[in-house]
């Protein structure tokens, strides 16, 4: 079974990989700085097909490489308002950091490169089902980034080194590092705590949406389709488009409690995009398994039990504003040289 390296394996897609690559019996290399912890991952530490790696992507070299099949690159400042708080930091990660991964990839003999790009690249969509020809229109930093990273790491793509990037939906769902930050787990996590969900900016906009083990599912269906099939290409990853009015009505429907829902008017969010995932279907057979309803149960029951994280760590941008003003105060944490 192929040996896979993944980038940013501590994060909310990065462990829900690991664990369904490890059960299909692939061996895995986890790298990351593990701004997270260390700990989301400890439970594998004992399985002799898995490794990890604490490092910047930013430092990779090709020994870090050896014996690797496919580099899935997932590390990134993961978000519009993370990408805010320092855009030479979000350049240099989520653009520079990806190309090097590439890079260094390609210089080392690696067959596969498959990058987590993003469906915010289409901005604000002029047109619904938005497929992967539509022009894009990355509106923030992060989708900035994205872009330039992805249209960088394709054009790399040849006879022996074969790049794909999914341009993934808006995720949610249930995973070892959760993030409250996502629209569903959001809504979800409000109407748990209080009983009310907030849809800002009128509701009318459009998110397309896929649930995290489905975006695992995506990239290890990309990791074993032939080279010619999906080298040099680009697939929107997704199960469905709701409008987010809708999805907070779809959040109180599978919730067994009375919740309310109050619309704010309109802001200055101007991101609404619908996308078509026809490419995934016809080219990979990828269809979802898993969807909105069946998250929003997930995480209620998870939270009920008490085996869901809801600490600080749980919101990206809070988290990393946290890391930046220790590293103002603290020097000692910095890893060869680096704080963030
Ligand atoms: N979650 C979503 O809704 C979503 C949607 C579209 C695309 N994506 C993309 O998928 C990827 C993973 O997203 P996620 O939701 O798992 O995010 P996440 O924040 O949970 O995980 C990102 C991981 O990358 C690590 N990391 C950050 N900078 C690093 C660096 N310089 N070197 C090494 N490790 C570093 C972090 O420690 C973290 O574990 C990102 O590239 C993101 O842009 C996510």
């Amino acid at each position: 079974m192929a040996r896979l390296l993944i980038t940013g394996a501590g994060g909310y897609i990065g462990t829900t990989l690991v664990e369904l690559a490890l059960g299909k019996g692939y061996e895995v290399i986890a790298l990351d700085r593990f701004f997270f912890g260390e700990d989301l991952l400890e439970e594998f530490a004992s399985n002799p097909k898995f490794s990890t790696t604490k490092k910047d992507i930013r430092d990779l070299r090709a020994d870090d490489l050896a014996g690797v099949d496919v580099v899935v690159d997932l590390a990134a400042l993961s978000n519009d308002p993370s990408g805010e708080l320092d855009p030479d930091l979000t350049t240099s990660i989520n653009h520079r950091g990806r190309v090097h991964v590439a890079e260094i990839s390609r210089a080392a003999g690696i067959a596969r490169y498959i990058l987590a790009s993003s469906c915010s690249v289409y901005g604000f969509g002029e047109t619904s089902e938005l497929t992967e020809k539509s022009p894009t229109n990355p509106l923030t930093e992060y989708a900035r980034s994205t872009f330039d990273a992805e249209r960088a790491v394709i054009a790399m793509g040849d006879a022996d080194f074969c790049v794909s990037a999914l341009r993934n939906a808006t995720v949610y769902g249930l995973s070892k590092r959760m993030r409250f930050d996502l629209v569903v787990n959001t809504m979800t996590r409000n109407a748990i705590d209080s009983g009310k969900i907030t849809v800002a900016g009128g509701g009318n906009q459009w998110r397309p949406l896929i649930h995290v083990r489905d975006v695992a599912r995506a990239i290890l269906n990309i990791a074993a389709q032939p080279a010619e099939k999906v080298n040099k290409q680009v697939f929107n990853i997704g199960g469905e488009n709701q409008k987010i009015r809708c999805l907070a009505f779809a959040v109180r429907e599978n919730l067994p409690f009375q919740v309310t829902i109050e619309v704010e008017p309109d802001n200055d969010d101007k991101r609404s995009y619908n996308v078509s995932f026809d490419k995934a279907r016809s080219v990979l057979g990828f269809e979802p398994k898993y969807d909105v309803p069946f998250a929003v149960r997930e995480i209620y029951e998870a939270v009920k039990a008490g085996v869901v994280d809801l600490g600080a760590r749980t919101v990206t941008v809070d988290w990393y504003k946290r890391l930046l003003k220790a590293e103002q105060l603290v020097d000692a944490t910095r890893l060869n040289g680096r704080m963030l």
